[in-house]
């Protein structure tokens, strides 16, 4: 029996290269030797895009056709919709009780987001809760490995929590589910920051040719070298980064001539575009082949979420019979 994946991701739209190094990859190398089941937590995304609700249908979709552009497997590896399948809502309510509200203002990671949103004295139930319903997103499928960044561990913990709460009250139902560190942590963004949409410094997965060039044309490098000539420090440039991703072979020698000084930016920017291109060439293919047949987006989901309702719905089967709810 393979072990169980659950992976899950905020529907915000079209993904970016950060994405791509940070969470994509990790899952689709995983794909063959796990059961992997994906989510989409559309309503995690309430905690801070209440005022957006009608967008996440089209990000939905969009998120969706990267994921399987990028090689996931959806017969494999079953993608489904958070909000259609009330399970997790139940369960959520359940866990809801077996953990304090202390515990869960205590968590760094909710923490900080209040900071950064600047909500600390005005969240909500929901935004403090939603290590819980992470949780229970899971827990209900049993998940034995959830792929996380390093700052999503402070929720892995509750989830842990939860679980052993709720196998020594009442009967041993759930695993306790590790963390599988994505590594790349930390991707640069075209202003050399973490790439990410709000920072406005994306390179989208499904760029189009021209704006890939584009924005690798206005990308900064190392602001000491300002023109050919200079000596460049590749270790600062995000273009160089890049470069180690889309074509590790050239990576040394053109490390060298940066730092030589032979090799111009503009010039390096304008052979790697032709290398990022040839890379994401079969990605924007299978791309396109979903975004002229949109039933087909439909017809996946339907197909993943019903599966992983089934189980789902075996798990809280177990649930109230281990509860001895009447
Ligand atoms: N909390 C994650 C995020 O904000 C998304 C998520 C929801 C998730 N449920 C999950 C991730 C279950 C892994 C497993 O990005």
């Amino acid at each position: 029996m393979k072990q169980r994946i659950l992976s899950g991701m905020r529907p915000t739209g079209k993904l970016h290269l950060g994405h791509l190094t940070g969470a994509l990859e990790t899952w689709v190398s995983l794909q063959n030797d796990y059961d992997n089941h994906h989510l989409i937590a559309d309503w995690h995304a309430l905690t801070t895009a209440l005022d957006r609700t009608a967008e996440l249908k089209e990000n939905t979709r969009q998120m969706v056709m990267d994921w399987i552009a990028c090689g996931i497997d959806p017969e494999q590896s079953p993608i489904f919709v958070q909000s259609r399948i009330p399970q997790h809502a139940e369960l959520h309510l359940i866990f809801s009780m077996l953990i304090t509200v202390p515990r869960l203002e205590r968590n760094p990671a909710v923490k900080e987001q209040a900071k950064a949103l600047n909500i600390e004295d005005k969240m909500s139930y929901g935004h403090l809760g939603y290590p819980v319903l992470q949780a229970a997103d899971i827990l209900l499928y049993k998940g034995d490995l959830v792929p996380v960044g390093e700052d999503q561990l402070p929720h892995l913990e509750i989830t842990r929590e939860i679980a052993r709460r709720f196998n020594t009250l009442f009967a041993p139902v759930f695993p306790e589910p590790e963390a599988k560190i994505t590594k790349f942590g930390r991707f640069p963004g075209t202003d050399a920051q973490r790439m990410s949409k709000s920072l406005n410094n994306t390179i989208l997965i499904s760029e189009k040719p021209a704006d890939l060039e584009l924005k690798l044309r206005k990308c900064i490098t190392d602001p000491l070298k300002a023109r050919r000539g200079d000596p460049g420090r590749p270790e600062v440039c995000p273009i160089f980064t890049y470069r180690q991703k889309f074509a590790p072979e050239t990576a040394d020698q053109i490390a060298a001539d940066c730092r030589s000084g032979v090799l111009g930016c503009a010039a390096d920017k304008k052979e790697l575009t032709e290398k990022i291109a040839i890379c994401m060439q079969p990605i924007w293919e299978k791309r396109r082949l979903y975004e002229e047949n949109p039933s087909l987006i439909d017809d996946i989901l339907e197909d993943g979420t019903s599966r992983a309702q089934a189980i789902a719905k075996e798990t809280m089967a177990e649930v109230r019979e281990a509860m001895k709810l009447p």
